[in-house]
């Protein structure tokens, strides 16, 4: 019997642990421990995923929270130190780069227990992003590598990883996608009548935005903001809004400023600010806008699963497949090029697109085979 523990900490974890779940119950050798660090905390960033995923409740709940970078990575560790030690695991396998990942990353290599990184190999080049400085550090210590994309492997080569421990896989995100969608038909009437989706009318744009190069700054944000409103003139902005964004625009007084409107939306112009929203009632709203705009890694690969066009408000990706064959633009905080890319998905002109290979919701699957194999 081969124990793993599978550790999630934040938001984009989640979609990508759910289908490994899935992979692993199916093959009885496989004794799962899933970890929920605590990284994100409330209902509506985590609890609700759980529930909206059906993940199994976590057999160790960390409760790390917030706090500064070290802080919270170290919480994590001393925490996660515990887990390892009493369940002596043969392999840890973390997913993306958030702090959870690198925190129990080290902690496995440190007790000499095998590391496994799904979502490997990928880089913006920038490291002034601290995911960058997680995705660096946990490829430098991992044991098998899982990659989403072909310039992942590039990369890992380029590094030194040796070919043969990785594997291109393809996207386990994808895999919950597909998944999370067929059921979604199922559940339709009930979601379509949710108070939120029931209010909208085509055409409209969905967003998100967290990213602290984005709303750190009160000038970004506030510029951000105001090219985003300049589009909503001709369909209405949707925005649920991560618990970092809300704190600093009411830091910076931008709250009245840009006339948000909390509940009751009609079906103009305008921008609809929203708490954050659980994966089912998400992923309903933005499978049927005209256009995304975020600066969230995951949402430019779901949005090129889906061929719906999207525009990244950041400045690099670190997942090139979705601009070079997906639907996914690299605008910056260029207020001109938003609002002329935002033009052409709104006049149904926007570029044609293609699903990158191996999203084809068999990503957990093979990494599953791949595990067996090598252990
Ligand atoms: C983290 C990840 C980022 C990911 C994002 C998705 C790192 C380095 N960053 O960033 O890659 O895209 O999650 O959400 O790991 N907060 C709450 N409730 C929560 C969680 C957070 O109120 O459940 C607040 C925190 O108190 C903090 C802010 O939101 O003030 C930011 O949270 P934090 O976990 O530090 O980082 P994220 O910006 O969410």
């Amino acid at each position: 019997m081969l124990k793993i523990i599978l550790v999630a900490g934040a938001r984009p974890n989640f979609m990508k642990i759910a289908p490994i779940l899935r992979a692993f119950k199916k093959r009885p050798e496989i004794n799962p421990v899933l970890v929920h660090t605590g990284q994100h905390y409330d209902q509506n960033m985590s609890g609700s995923f759980f529930e909206d995923l059906g993940i199994k409740n976590p057999d160790y709940h960390l409760e790390a929270g917030p706090g500064s970078h070290a802080n919270q990575t170290a919480n994590i560790m001393i925490c996660f130190e515990e887990v390892c030690l009493k369940e002596k695991p043969d392999l840890v396998l973390v997913v993306g780069d958030v702090n959870s990942t690198i925190g129990a990353g080290l902690v496995a290599k440190k007790l000499q227990i095998k590391l496994a990184h799904v979502e490997a190999g990928l880089r913006s080049g920038d490291r002034s992003m601290p995911e960058e400085i997680n995705r660096l550090a946990t490829d430098s210590i991992s044991d098998y590598f899982f990659t989403t994309e072909p310039k992942g492997t590039i990369n890992l080569l380029n590094e030194g990883v040796p070919e043969g421990k990785i594997q291109f896989a393809g996207h386990v995100m994808i895999d919950n996608l597909f998944f999370q969608l067929s059921r979604l038909e199922k559940m339709e009437t009930s979601l379509s009548t949710s108070p939120l989706k029931s209010r909208i009318q085509k055409p409209y744009i969905c967003m998100t935005m967290h990213r602290p190069s984005n709303v750190d700054n009160k000038d970004t944000l506030s510029g951000l903001l105001e090219t985003v409103q300049q589009l909503s003139s001709d369909a209405p902005v949707i925005f649920p809004c991560h618990p970092r964004t809300k704190k600093q625009i009411e830091k910076f007084g931008l709250m009245s400023r840009f006339s948000f409107y909390k509940d009751q939306p009609g079906l103009s112009s305008g921008v609809y600010l929203f708490e954050p929203l659980g994966y089912n009632e998400f992923l309903n709203l933005w499978k049927d806008a005209s256009l995304v705009l975020t600066d969230s890694g995951g949402l430019q690969e779901e949005t090129t699963a889906l061929k719906i066009p999207c525009i990244t408000m950041r400045e690099n990706t670190e997942r090139p497949v979705t601009v070079d064959i997906g639907s996914n633009e690299i605008a910056g905080t260029d207020t001109e090029k938003i609002l002329a890319l935002g033009k052409k998905a709104l006049d149904g002109k926007w570029k044609e697109s293609r699903i990158p290979d191996k999203w084809d919701g068999k990503a957990s699957e093979r990494i599953v085979e791949f595990i067996v194999k090598e252990l």
